[in-house]
Order: C-alpha cells, then structure tokens, then sequence
C-alpha cells in the first residue's frame, strides 16, 4: 500500500515538474523574448558562408560547417548589433557553439538551424565545432570579433583589398574538389593539390609513383585505381567534360 503512495507521489511531483518547465520557457519567449533554438525546414540549405547586413545593428549570417572548417572564419560586428545565425553543414553533421552565448545548434547536412544572440559589449568571442566529426575536429574553429561601433564604421568604410576572382579555384569550388583537397598545402581528406604535379606518392598496397600528368589524369577520372597512402578510397569519380578535365590538368600544374 505504502509503494503505491509513494508511486502517485513521484508521479505527481515529475508531472508538476514538467508543466512548471513548460510554464517557465512560455514565460520566457513571451515575456523575455528569447529566441529558441529552431530547425528551419522553409529554408533551402546553403553551402556558402555569407554574411549579410540588414540594418546598421542586424545582421544575418550564414555558417557552413565543413571538414575541417567554418565558413567564413571571421566575422566582425559592432556592438550593440543583433545577429541571426543560419547554420548549414557540407559534408558530415558537426556541431557549432559561440562560446560565453547561447548559440549551440548541430550542423547538420541538409537542414537549417536557427539562432539569434545580441551582442552588447566589444569582445572576441570563438566558435567552435562541438561534435565529433573526424581527425581534423579539434582544429574547427573561427572567430566573431565584436567591436565598438567606431571601429566597426571605420572598417566598413576603409578601402577593401582587391577581390580574389580566381576563376579556377571558383570552378573547384563548384566541382566539389576543394571539400576534400586544400589548395595551401594542407592535410584534409584527401591530399592537398599544392604542389601535387611530379610529386612523388606512395601509393596504397605498395609503390610509388611519381604524379606526372597521366597519374593526375587517372586519379581524376578513376579515383580509385590509385589510393594515396595514408588516405581512404571516398573520391567520388567528378562529372566533367574533355575541356573541363584538361583546364584543370593545366591548373593543377601552376599549384607550385
Ligand atoms: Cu566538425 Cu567536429
């Protein structure tokens, strides 16, 4: 008799306690405002990491995780300013969190989630990638400086340095290559294309060879005759014409 008090004891005491939890978030979005965590299924997943300006003190920004890397690496805002951060994932599910906020969403291939923090006093604040997602994951980071409203002012208005419109590396870009291989030397999931031609490469299984333009050539159409050592046999074979095949052949040539 006396387990049965004590069951619809617990069971009264946990029911209060998950209707009081309930009451406080309503309490908290409709009195406080603040802004929940929310997974977008409206918003068509991004890979390019933007950010834009809506008014002098809102900002949008647009995340997107990626082996081994944030997109964009630094971003300044002023203080004072509010900012929506849209987050998107690339390749496999990462985790992001803005240390000393609330931001903390997953980052998840496909899918949109939301968040919004405002930020009040000048302060660097680091991003990070929470969720286990392969060797180069303690190296995922970015940074969102937070300065005060002259510096800011005075940063947009300063001369930018010229655009980088490299083409080629755009067209990389599209074609998915640099997911996997860096341009400056360093390691990722697959070899980095600096410097790749006439590089000598031991090869998976035993051999080497040297990576003059006939290995390129298969390693680009066949990619998994040839599997580098020290790396996996995941290159998917890339879509690309003749034309496309040789300007790339003759790219990969200038990565000194
Ligand atoms: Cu991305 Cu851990």
């Amino acid at each position: 008799m006396s387990v049965i008090h004590l069951e619809r004891r617990i069971i009264i005491i946990s029911t209060l306690f998950v209707l009081s939890l309930f009451g406080l978030a309503t309490l908290a979005i409709s009195m406080f405002h603040v802004g929940l965590p929310t997974c977008l299924t409206d918003i068509k997943p991004f890979l390019k990491g933007e950010v834009i300006t809506h008014s002098p003190d809102h900002f949008e920004v647009h995340y997107v995780s990626k082996m081994w890397s944030f997109d964009p690496e630094e971003i300044v805002v002023p203080a004072g300013a509010t900012v929506d951060f849209y987050v998107s994932a690339r390749d496999v599910t990462h985790g992001i969190i803005l240390l000393g906020t609330n931001l903390n969403l997953m980052a998840v291939p496909g899918v949109v989630n939301y968040a919004r923090v405002k930020f009040d006093q000048p302060r660097n604040y680091k991003l990070l990638c929470h969720e286990f997602c392969g060797t180069g994951h303690e190296r995922m980071a970015a940074t969102l400086r937070v300065v005060d409203r002259a510096t800011f002012d005075a940063r947009q208005n300063a001369p930018k340095p010229p655009q980088q419109t490299d083409a080629m590396t755009k067209h990389l870009e599209a074609k998915e290559c640099l997911t996997c291989h860096s341009l400056d030397g360093s390691e990722s999931i697959g070899p980095t294309l600096k410097g790749i031609l006439g590089r000598a490469t031991k090869i998976k299984g035993g051999g080497n060879v040297i990576a003059d333009e006939a290995y390129l050539r298969e390693s680009i159409v066949k990619p998994e005759v040839k599997i580098v050592d020290g790396f996996d046999d995941v290159m998917p074979k890339p879509e690309l014409t003749d034309e496309e095949l040789k300007q790339i052949l003759e790219y990969l040539k200038t990565l000194k």
